[in-house]
């Protein structure tokens, strides 16, 4: 299929965006959100799809199952500020959504996020991944998502992302600002990457706490199996393949997953001029992310 030119970045309100989270900037500011609406909020490929997955499971996994098998997790989970007036307008999939909750999906820093949502005191999901694995996750992304800036080498990218000169701004300050939300606005959960993969079910159980819900042991045991790496790889549903707007001759988008890849990618120099950086923009000791964490699996062998 064609697919069309790659889109400019440029600053918005402060922010390095594209036109494709911006053209319907107004529909979006004024987006009406209801008080049970449940809104993911995640910096790019930080697992964004992985938490939509697992909510919508919680949420409709018994009552409809039909949904998953037949709509894609980008329309039952709509990416509010992705539009483009004349193909695709998450607002309007939003708006139009028939479930309560309705769950929404935004890539927003906090400070662009539409008032309603803090107005109508909506339940906030916040996840989080450490920036190295991130970075790496979204170089590869730039590389198969057509509607991305074209990411050019992974040296300049790293250098870029670093600088936060990719759409949605600076990683640090994206997880920053949102963990400083987390003090004022109760009804946010901040979750990490790392902490899903390392034990899923206890995050599962953090999640249900929070959102008030009790699933059945069978039930969370179901979710658990649904939304592993290689389950989800394999669901056409949940993996992106019926999404024109990505390239799956070049790359998966279910890529692997994985904790500490950016070993695969780092040089040791580049590494030392991350970390250095890291230390000078990541001051508040209580947000910590880690970028490695034990495969107990291949410890004990
Ligand atoms: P990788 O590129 O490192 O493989 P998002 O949904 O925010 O775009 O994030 C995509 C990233 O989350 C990809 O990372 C993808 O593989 C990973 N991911 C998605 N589902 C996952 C799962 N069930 N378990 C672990 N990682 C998952």
């Amino acid at each position: 299929m064609e697919f069309p030119p790659r889109p400019e970045l440029f600053e918005f309100h402060g922010v390095p965006m594209t036109h494709y989270f911006t053209d319907l900037w107004e529909r979006v500011q004024n987006f009406k959100a209801r008080p049970d609406d449940i809104l993911i909020a995640t910096y790019p490929k930080a697992g964004t799809t992985w938490v939509s997955y697992i909510l919508d499971l919680l949420y409709f996994g018994q009552t409809s199952p039909e949904r998953l098998t037949s709509i894609p997790i980008y329309d039952r989970v709509p990416f509010l500020e992705l539009g483009h007036p004349s193909f695709y307008s998450g607002v309007d999939l939003a708006e139009n959504l028939p479930t309560s909750p309705r769950i929404i999906k935004t890539h927003l820093p906090v400070q662009f996020i539409p008032k309603s949502f803090w107005e109508q005191n909506c339940k906030i999901v916040y996840l989080g991944r450490n920036a190295k694995d991130n970075v790496v996750s979204y170089f590869h992304f730039g590389r198969m998502d057509m509607i991305e800036p074209d990411p050019g080498d992974w040296n300049s990218y790293l250098k870029r992302f670093m600088e936060g000169k990719v759409v949605f701004g600076s990683w640090y300050d994206h997880v920053n600002g949102w963990w400083k939300k987390k003090q004022t606005y109760s009804n946010l959960h901040y979750m990490f990457y790392e902490e899903m993969t390392e034990n899923c079910a206890k995050e599962l159980d953090k999640l249900c706490s929070f959102l008030g819900l009790s699933p059945s042991l069978e039930e969370k045991k179901q979710i658990i199996n649904e939304v592993q790496f290689d389950n989800m790889k394999n669901n056409d549903m949940v993996n992106f393949s019926t999404s024109p707007r990505m390239n799956f001759k070049i790359l998966h988008f279910m890529r692997k997953g994985k904790v500490g890849d950016w070993k695969n990618h780092f040089t040791v120099a580049q590494n030392e001029e991350f970390d250095e950086d890291y230390k000078r923009k990541m001051k508040d000791p209580t947000l910590h992310f880690r970028t490695e964490i034990c495969d107990w699996n291949v410890a004990y062998k």
